[in-house]
């Protein structure tokens, strides 16, 4: 059976740099064989996390959605813009709101279970570098999830990506390639 690999990009923003990751990220992996879903965050609307909410009236809807996307896939690759050296307030609003679903196996099934890949796009240098880290830190420290060592991150993302969508810079061109390779072999 192919692997089931989750791809989505952490901005809604019309012209994503992490949104073109994502989708090469996607097309790469269907290219290997593996079954993706290619989500989209814009179809999950929730509000700003919120204690009173929560208490008031449950987790939202969009997010049990999300939680079951995420438990019924073996991988998941997030595309995640840096936000002042952090995760950008779209990603943390949904993983919070995902971490407060007790039912169906709660965050041992959201985030145990399946494997986490991370990139990054930025027109900076770094390439969201510091977002990502402050990303694994969340995943791996709060969430209990497994990170894999090798992250994407590509700066000058304005000049990065070719008309196919390809990368053209060899070091993260390297870094996709090696990212991959780790996404395949732990999903095999
Ligand atoms: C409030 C704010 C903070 C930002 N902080 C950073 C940052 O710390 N590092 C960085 O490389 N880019 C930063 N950026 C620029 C984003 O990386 C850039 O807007 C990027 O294109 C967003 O990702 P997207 O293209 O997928 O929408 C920031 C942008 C905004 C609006």
């Amino acid at each position: 059976m192919p692997s089931k690999i989750l791809v989505f990009a952490a901005s809604l923003r019309t012209g994503s740099f992490n949104a073109c990751l994502a989708d090469l990220v996607a097309w790469r992996l269907e290219e290997d064989g593996a079954s993706v879903t290619r989500l989209d965050l814009g179809a999950y609307d929730l509000p700003i996390y919120h204690g009173d909410i929560e208490a008031n009236d449950g987790v939202p809807e969009p997010a049990m959605k999300l939680h079951e996307q995420f438990r019924n896939h073996d991988a998941i690759f997030i595309a995640s813009p840096e936000y002042n050296a952090n995760v950008s307030p779209l990603l943390a609003n949904v993983l919070a709101w995902v971490s407060r679903i007790p039912e169906n196996g709660g965050m041992a099934a959201a985030f145990g279970q399946p494997v986490f890949a991370l990139g990054s796009a930025s027109p900076g240098g770094f390439g969201g570098y510091r977002g990502l880290m402050a990303l694994r830190n969340m995943l791996e420290l709060q969430l209990g999830a497994r990170v894999l060592t090798a992250m994407v991150s590509v700066p000058q993302a304005h000049e990065a990506f070719d008309e196919g969508g390809n990368l053209v810079a060899p070091f993260p061109k390297k870094m996709l390639e090696g990212m991959l390779a780790s996404i395949t072999e732990v999903t095999r």
